[in-house]
């Protein structure tokens, strides 16, 4: 933190009600922002953190009509689950607020106003789907048609769901109306619009000059935005379920849920303020106020970019100091879906794991995405808790405590004369708070973690290393000397670990009989007085068995399977890693064409090509005789990774290798050219 701000408004992105939470959301949000939070009340500072539903938007209105409900009864049940399920995880706003609330109606509904009336506004007419049976316009999201990049007949007007494609829904061929089935005709219809290109100047300066010290990852997508040149963007849209535009042309049309949204954390702050007598402007428009979005990468570009132009546009707000945005999270190797139920739901992982939130907590901490997309796998949960949690964090404390329990009637020891060994750890006391502190300042939440267990793990040794158990015959004092250390480390942890670990922290605090303390407190190996009297030691952590990881592995592998057997469309597989771009000039890709196939003997798998690559020609051998006969790749151009190393399978050589693009439903497509391509011809 460059500047000394006064006071902290952090906001986490408002997730849709239109379904439950899951790890992701944890990981890549609401946990980092609770541990960011926690630290920064434990330091004492004034701070408000502020979240709630997002309950407007199209995906909210085609679920209501789905489920044949209304949209708020659709919110209304989603709202109360979501909330309840941060609250079990400790997830501690100081408010969990809802946008179809009347306080948030009337201050999305103002501010598009009085951006209306100040001309911040480009009023636009364009032509739209428009459903003359149902008489309306139609989102994206209500147009289904034939993609006319893979042919699929069921992608959506924005997207296509089978081979990704970006889509706008004039490119779909025989568009339908999913409202009426209909064929929808083009209509003009009038929006407020956002003039972003008015912006790209001053978002240059503000946030490419001004905000260089962004995370990678969030600095990157905005410049790459930026410079690819801003458009105006429509705020308004003209669908039922939303806030109305209340101003002249506006009748039957909402405000763009991401108008509103963000503007949901402003509402959500003067509904706190209501509740707990402060001024909401202090936290919105007051320089000293420093401004946080927790946010995954999805919503980078509106937090970075359309956000804090709005917020310009009108004038009276400041702008965001930081926006540290996380990447996503997998889970055991594929991309986290809803609709496919490939998830870790958190109301489900509370009903298998009742009271275990922090070991979650801790896994999602210890892996989070934070640079790049991570993995979570139940494997590395159970390895998490059994060799860091119970072996090192838990089994510390425990001793610490058992011991003195056992030699001193549970009262904490005096400390003598001090040994190297003692000042040792002693150090470690005191640079751990700052060291912490040190990588929370800059949202490195792995790093913060790792320094925590790092004094948890140093404890350890020190027990394990001055081994009080066998001295306590011949040497009570330096014992009690001992013990009392120990005792003081895990006051210690009570302290620093309340941001990441809050139920544990809580447990701590009462096996040590102490009250809560501050983190300027920590530090110190005189958090606790001589003669303190303890009370007795409950277990920290408890050892995962494999049968309860396997359980949920058992799950996952039933939804793979039913999906499979629904016809659901299987995922497409994680994104790899990041690789340079002279890793990819590495590889040698040329232009090939078949000149022979057959089958190799003895492989049911395996066919063998050979391949004019220009230069010369090469045996090939290919894992796709299920896929194709020989006959029908004969005459097939194709790309060749020519400078792989040879290989000898089923005793044929092997000279390189051919690309075939794999569909969702396991389905191989040779990677071609047309006959343009010269035999050789490289790809670069
Ligand atoms: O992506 C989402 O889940 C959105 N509901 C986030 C909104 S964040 C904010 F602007 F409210
Ligand atoms: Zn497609």
């Amino acid at each position: 933190m460059a500047k000394k701000f006064k006071r902290h408004t952090i906001t986490s992105a408002l997730p849709y009600a239109n379904g439950p939470i899951h790890i992701g959301h944890l990981a890549g949000v609401y946990i980092p922002a609770d541990i960011y939070v926690r630290y920064l009340r434990s330091k004492g500072e004034d701070v408000v953190w502020v979240c709630g539903s997002d309950e407007h938007g199209v995906a909210i209105e085609l679920k209501a009509r789905k489920e044949q409900k209304t949209p708020q009864q659709v919110v209304d049940f989603y709202h109360n689950q979501i909330k309840e399920s941060f609250a079990e995880f400790g997830i501690s706003f100081d408010i969990y607020h809802r946008t179809s609330s009347e306080l948030h109606h009337k201050t999305a509904s103002d501010f598009f106003k009085q951006m209306e009336v100040e001309g911040k506004f480009r009023i636009e007419t364009s032509e739209q789907f428009y459903d003359e049976k149902e008489r309306q316009f139609l989102a994206d999201r209500y147009i289904k048609g034939t993609c006319p990049v893979c042919g699929f007949q069921e992608a959506y007007g924005d997207q296509c769901e089978n081979c990704g494609s970006t889509l706008s829904p004039v490119e779909l061929k025989n568009p339908k109306s999913m409202l009426s089935g209909e064929a929808p005709i083009m209509k003009k219809t009038q929006h407020w619009y956002l003039p972003l290109d008015e912006y790209e100047a001053w978002l240059k300066d503000w946030l490419l000059e001004g905000h260089k010290e962004w995370k990678p990852n969030v600095y990157g997508q905005c410049k790459s935005w930026i410079d690819n040149g801003l458009k105006p963007r429509p705020m308004t849209r003209d669908l039922n379920w939303g806030i109305p535009v209340s101003v002249e042309g506006g009748e039957g049309k909402v405000l763009y849920v991401w108008f509103d949204a963000p503007i949901g954390y402003i509402s959500a702050t003067k509904q706190w303020a209501i509740d707990n007598g402060k001024r909401w402007e202090d936290y919105w428009k007051a320089d000293d106020t420093r401004l946080l979005h927790f946010i995954g990468k999805d919503n980078i570009v509106f937090h970075c970019i359309v956000f804090p132009a709005i917020l310009k546009a009108e004038g009276s707000y400041i702008l965001p100091d930081n926006v540290p945005a996380n990447e996503f999270l997998n889970l055991e190797g594929s991309k986290i879906s809803t609709s496919r139920n490939w998830a870790v739901w958190l109301h489900e992982y509370l009903e298998d794991f009742p009271g275990k939130q922090d070991i979650l907590r801790y896994t999602l901490t210890a892996n989070a995405p934070e640079t790049k997309d991570n993995d979570f796998t139940w494997k590395d949960f159970q390895i998490k808790n059994n060799s860091e949690l119970v072996a090192i964090f838990g089994n510390f404390v425990n001793r610490a405590v058992v011991l003195t329990h056992k030699y001193f009637e549970g009262k904490v020891p005096e400390r003598g004369e001090l040994q190297p060994s003692d000042n040792e750890v002693i150090k470690s006391v005191k640079v751990t708070p700052q060291r912490i502190a040190n990588s929370l300042d800059q949202f490195k939440f792995r790093d913060a973690l790792f320094r925590l267990m790092e004094l948890a793990r140093t404890g350890n040794k020190y027990l394990a290393d001055t081994e009080p158990w066998k001295l306590i015959k011949e040497d009570r004092g330096r014992v009690g000397t001992i013990l009392n250390i120990a005792i003081q480390i895990s006051a210690n942890l009570s302290v620093l670990c309340e941001p990441f670990l809050p139920f544990t922290a809580e447990k701590l605090t009462s096996i040590l009989a102490i009250k809560k303390s501050t983190w300027d407190k920590a530090g110190s190996v005189d958090l606790i007085a001589s003669d303190h009297q303890l009370n007795k030691t409950v277990l920290l952590f408890e050892k995962m068995e494999d049968k309860e990881v396997a359980a949920q592995v058992n799950k996952l592998l039933k939804t793979k399977k039913m999906n499979e057997q629904e016809g659901r469309l299987s995922d497409l597989p994680a994104m790899k890693e990041e690789i340079l771009f002279n890793d990819f000039t590495k590889m040698d890709l040329r232009v090939g064409e078949i000149k022979t196939a057959e089958k190799l003997e003895k492989s049911d798998k395996l066919l063998k090509f050979s391949v004019d690559i220009g230069l010369e020609t090469r045996t090939i051998l290919s894992g796709v005789a299920k896929h194709f006969t020989p006959q029908a790749m004969i005459g097939k151009k194709v790309i060749v990774v020519a400078n792989l190393a040879p290989r000898r399978i089923m005793g044929v050589e092997s000279q390189g290798m051919l690309l075939f693009a794999e569909n969702r439903d396991g389905k191989l497509i040779a990677v071609s050219t047309d006959d343009d391509a010269q035999n050789g011809a490289s790809i670069n």
